[in-house]
């Protein structure tokens, strides 16, 4: 798996190094071109979310004026050390957290959190990772002091597992239900051992799964952008979002990596003392096999990526469920050859 990634990546590097000698070009020729009104900016109004709200005050609350959180949260604790616990069930963790609202949402409730984030974890089978990602995933949010939930996004059936279709699928939802300023994608796979790698967006997309310690907690070649990553809604549709025709493991991430740099935009990270992951052993899963076309979409990318993305509605919500610790929003997400084959 980690040479698939390595090979991955040098095919990466490679139309990231033909696109920056085009981009150059590119650059070069409009030095010398007077200046055009372009449109860059996407303006709010065009913007496919809008006008989501929170959810109105109940009968008998009252609107109280509580400060807003401290800039940095003084309840942050840094590295912490893991452990796996196998009598560690989901009702624990649920009798453990209960501060955590129905459908795994949080707020603080002694101050006005600054940042509302919504995490968006692509999920099927994968139970055992879930329960302990979710073990160490609220406790490390809250001490953030972030306004948050959790959405696990499963894929129905037992069609090919296709992430980025399942993120696309996450993001759309998520801001239905509220106006997120910030989306997470997380592998259920991932745990985050230390709370100074704040889950909160930048100016820029964000890479904050950088030191993971099967890459020996550094990453394993410069375009990385796997495992964690972090964008706003804008910066979201900036890159059409994310792929719709990777099916099984490898090189969506990259393909993304590059929709970042194609849409003009730069990748932030944290420090990689700060950016750690600890990932869960496991094997490779079934339905979820190695994509063997996986390099030649991704030296399609720099012509598919306007072409196919966010614009291409590729799922039917099955299911929605708010339980204690997440929402399960259960999507088909269809075969290559749509979202209802021929039987
Ligand atoms: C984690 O484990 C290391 C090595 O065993 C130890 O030095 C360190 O103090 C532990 N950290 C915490 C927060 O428990
Ligand atoms: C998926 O596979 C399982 C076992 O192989 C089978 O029982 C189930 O009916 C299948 N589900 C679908 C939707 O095909
Ligand atoms: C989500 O809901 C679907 C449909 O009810 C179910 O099959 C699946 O096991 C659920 N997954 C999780 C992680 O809760």
């Amino acid at each position: 798996m980690v040479k698939s990634k390595v090979v991955c990546g040098f095919l990466g590097l490679f139309v990231y190094m033909v696109l920056s000698e085009l981009l150059f070009l590119d650059y070069l020729q409009k030095m010398f071109q007077s200046p055009k009104k372009k449109n860059i900016e996407i303006s709010r109004r065009n913007y496919m979310y809008e006008s989501y709200t929170d959810a109105p005050l109940t009968k008998g609350q009252k609107k109280e004026v509580i400060p807003l959180c401290p800039i940095t949260s003084p309840l942050l604790r840094g590295p912490i050390n893991l452990t796996f616990p196998s009598e560690l069930t989901f009702a624990k963790v649920e009798q453990k957290y209960p501060q955590v609202e129905l459908g795994g949402r949080y707020r603080p409730h002694d101050c006005q959190a600054r940042h509302r984030t919504a995490i968006i974890i692509p999920h099927r089978d994968r139970e055992l990772h879930l329960k302990f990602l979710l073990y160490y995933l609220h406790p490390f949010l809250q001490r953030q002091q972030l306004d948050y939930s959790i959405y696990v996004i499963h894929q129905a059936g037992n069609y090919t597992f296709n992430k980025a279709r399942l993120m696309n699928a996450g993001v759309r939802e998520a801001m239905q239900e509220r106006e997120w300023e910030c989306l997470f994608f997380h592998d259920v796979d991932l745990i985050p051992i230390d709370d100074r790698n704040n889950y909160v967006c930048g100016s820029n997309p964000t890479h904050v799964a950088i030191a993971i310690n099967k890459f020996g907690y550094k990453l394993p070649y410069d375009a990385y952008f796997g495992g964690v990553t972090a964008f706003t809604p804008l910066q979201y549709s900036k890159i059409n979002g994310f792929p719709n025709n990777y099916w099984g493991w490898g090189c969506e991430d990259d393909d993304i990596g590059l929709r970042v740099y194609l849409a003009k935009m730069r990748v932030l990270r944290p420090s990689l003392e700060v950016g750690r992951y600890n990932m869960i052993r496991h094997r490779h899963d079934k339905g979820n096999t190695v994509n063997r076309l996986r390099s030649k979409y991704l030296v399609k990318a720099p012509e598919n990526w306007k072409r196919d993305g966010l614009n291409k509605d590729m799922y039917e919500v099955i299911s929605r469920e708010r339980l204690p610790l997440y929402t399960n929003i259960t999507v088909n997400v269809g075969t290559p050859a749509g979202l209802h084959p021929p039987p």
